[in-house]
């Protein structure tokens, strides 16, 4: 897929990873609709982005509300071909913690946020792309959702977060193999430690500690990295099922 055919829906899409990412596809010529629960940061990335962005209000754990959101995005853009999954929390907490186990509702709502929201949409965006007209590539659309190394080596206090985390790269290929039919890519890219507001409200000495633990090059992410890698996934026809790690080669120690 060209850049410039892009019509993107991204989630998270006012702020950190999928701001960068936005910036990146009007950058290159393609549109998007950003779906957040910030309205404030909504309304700055659609003065900066001007006419190419649209931001739209969406809760990604509330199923119709994201149904809504990709068809008000279709009416919008016309057609959506690329969906990005990025709106998640961290949601740190120790399952025995100082003062009590951890309640079941703050666990379930990381989960609820990061991976029922990244299915929400994946499978609303996969439903609106069915009936694209195959590319020059002969795909109908693009999907990537947003997991993090805490997938696969979450640290003490990250049950919840890598649990969710760890769902997101284990549907990513069962729902590539199943959108293969309709001509749709799945993929998912897991980020290190990345410079975003996520990362920019913790003590400065922590996120200096953070860069260091990084092998090479040692430092935190950019966000313009990731949105690299995301467009690359786009644009690469043959990228397919699969979980790409952007981590500067960390591997996250036990605590
Ligand atoms: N920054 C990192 O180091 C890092 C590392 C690994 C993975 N990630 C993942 O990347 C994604 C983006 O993170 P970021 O660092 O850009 O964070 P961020 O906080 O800058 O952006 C996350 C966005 O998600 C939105 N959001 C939260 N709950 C929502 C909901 N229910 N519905 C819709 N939007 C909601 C927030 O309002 C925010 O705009 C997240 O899924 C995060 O877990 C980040």
């Amino acid at each position: 897929m060209n850049i410039t055919e892009v019509k993107a829906v991204i989630s998270g899409g006012v702020s950190g990873l999928g701001l960068a990412l936005a910036r990146k596809v009007v950058a290159g010529g393609g549109q998007a609709v950003l779906l957040d629960v910030n309205d404030e940061a909504g309304a700055a990335a659609e003065d900066e982005l001007g006419t190419a962005v649209h931001y739209c209000h969406t809760d990604v754990t509330q199923e119709q509300a994201v149904t809504d959101a990709v068809k008000w995005t279709v009416n919008k853009l016309g057609s959506v071909n690329v969906a990005v999954c990025c709106a998640g929390v961290v949601g740190a907490g120790r399952v025995l913690g100082r003062e009590a186990p951890m309640a079941l509702d703050f666990f379930t709502k990381v989960i609820q946020i990061n991976l029922v929201g990244s299915f929400n949409l994946t499978k609303a965006a996969g439903a609106a792309m069915e009936s694209n007209p195959r590319n020059d590539d002969g795909e109908r659309g693009v999907i990537i959702s947003t997991a993090s190394v805490a997938a696969f080596e979450g640290q003490i206090g990250q049950a919840a977060y890598s649990a969710s985390k760890a769902g997101i790269a284990g549907m990513t290929l069962p729902i590539a193999r199943e959108f293969a039919r309709i001509d749709v890519r799945v993929n998912t890219i897991a980020p290190g430690i990345f410079m975003t507001p996520m990362v920019a409200g913790m003590p400065e000495h922590i996120q200096e500690s953070l860069g260091a633990s990084v092998p090479f090059p040692s430092r935190l992410g950019k966000a313009e990295e990731f949105a690299e890698l995301a467009v690359h996934i786009m644009e690469n026809s043959y990228i397919n099922g699969t979980t790409i790690r952007l981590d500067g080669a960390v591997r996250l120690s036990p605590k």
